[in-house]
């Protein structure tokens, strides 16, 4: 349980994701929160008090003017409770009246009156998040010191396709445990993670080889998110442009023999193995040592390939081998090929992306998983590669330890 006696404040407004907000408080509540739940009017549209009082096991709060209210739990000491005040979903309206400091309901006045962090997971059509106006309102919050969390891509209510869906309950909730655990707790205190990441060179001749897209991005996004929870992290990377995230240790390769013999030698010590590099699956047979020469008489050539070792496949094998975590980078068919690798390398997890969609995998700063273990999946869906590692993090944390 990440969230042990703590104390949260849910604001939920006006959207269709509403309905969602009975997930989030029963997962936020089995991590061992506390929450009570504000409501505007849009909100009780698309779910009633009764529902969210019934789940949270804490009376509904939606009026500012409510004597009774005032004589219990009023705004100001609901302000003085919260240890985070969460917006989910945050409107459009939410957005603009949380920017002008608007203090005409109970939701906007805790939000002015509270002194603990606030967090807002927006949810809004795709064209309504993308106006000037909703980003100049995100920028000023930005800038303020409030957390935004999402929204996610994907298919709306309203049928549009975009920005713009809240982020799924699991997803919020690792977005609560990592601001819990990054202020307070060393969730990876003691645990040392090994990442792979980039892609490999695989050496034709002195001048030229065989690589892929692979920018690193991934990979280190994932050291990074690792490191800020406490652990030791060690990235083995191919060459890429990205500067080590601070506090990480990096050992630079070019060919996936390299990556493999440096992965061997630091793993027997590691808690946890993530195999996120592109590794080339073959390399060169034969490497030539002088540059290969273009001959009139010769129309086409041919380069022999051999197989890499594979290194995540090694890993998984090893008697005593860390919680062992795959990606797998496909372009059709993600789900069936990506629990074919889950099996045939005997990992523990593989996430899975679709590297054929514009806008995420391979060298872009957003991505998408869906992640598999032996008896369960998730679907972390895209959004920039840190926050998608954050939660990746902490999906691999809660299934180690079953
Ligand atoms: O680096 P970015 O630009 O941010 O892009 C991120 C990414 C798309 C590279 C990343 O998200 C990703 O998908 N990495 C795995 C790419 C890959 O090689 O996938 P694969 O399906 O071919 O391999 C499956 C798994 O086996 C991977 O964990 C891979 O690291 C591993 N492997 C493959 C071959 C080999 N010889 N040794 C291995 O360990």
């Amino acid at each position: 349980m990440f969230l042990q006696n703590k104390n949260i404040v849910l604001g939920v407004t006006g959207g269709i994701a509403a309905y969602k907000c009975a997930e989030l408080i029963r997962r936020l509540k089995e991590q061992g929160a506390n929450v009570r739940v504000i409501m505007t009017d849009g909100a009780k549209a698309f779910i009633t008090p009764l529902t969210l009082q019934a789940v949270s096991a804490n009376p509904v709060s939606d009026s500012l003017l409510d004597p009774a209210a005032e004589a219990a739990m009023g705004h100001i000491e609901l302000a003085k409770w919260a240890d985070l005040l969460l917006i989910a979903p945050a409107s459009a309206n939410t957005l603009a009246r949380m920017a002008t400091g608007m203090a005409d309901d109970l939701l906007m006045t805790t939000v002015l009156a509270t002194p603990a962090p606030i967090a807002i997971a927006p949810a809004m059509n795709q064209q309504m998040w993308r106006a000037k106006a909703t980003q100049n309102n995100v920028a000023v919050l930005n800038e303020r010191g409030v957390a935004i969390w999402g929204p996610a891509q994907g298919e709306q209510a309203c049928g549009d396709v975009g920005y713009g869906r809240m982020l799924e309950p699991n997803d919020i909730v690792a977005q609560v445990v990592a601001h819990f655990n990054t202020d307070q707790q060393q969730l990876l205190a003691g645990q040392h993670w090994l990442i792979s990441a980039g892609p490999t060179r695989e050496a034709i001749d002195p001048v030229r080889y065989i690589s892929n897209h692979s920018s690193g991005k991934m990979g280190y996004a994932i050291a990074a998110a690792a490191h800020k929870l406490g652990a030791k992290v060690t990235i083995v990377s191919g060459p890429v442009a990205l500067s080590t995230p601070s506090g990480c240790q990096r050992i630079n390769v070019d060919s996936g023999q390299q990556m493999y013999d440096a992965v061997m030698e630091q793993v027997r010590c590691c808690d946890v193995f993530v195999g996120c590099a592109a590794v080339a699956d073959y390399k060169v047979a034969h490497v030539s040592e002088q540059k290969i020469k273009k001959t009139d008489d010769n129309e086409q050539m041919s380069i022999q390939l051999v197989k890499n070792p594979d290194i995540v496949a090694s890993v998984a094998k090893l008697t005593n081998k860390p919680f062992t975590v795959g990606f797998a980078a496909e372009t059709q068919d993600v789900k069936n090929y990506a629990k074919g690798k889950l099996q045939r390398k005997n990992l523990d997890m593989i996430a899975a992306n679709d590297v054929a969609k514009q806008g995420q995998g391979f060298n872009s700063d957003d991505n998408a998983l869906m992640v598999f273990w032996s008896d369960g999946e998730q679907q972390l869906p895209l959004q920039n590669k840190q926050s998608l590692a954050d939660a990746l993090v902490l999906l691999i944390q809660q299934k180690m330890h079953g």
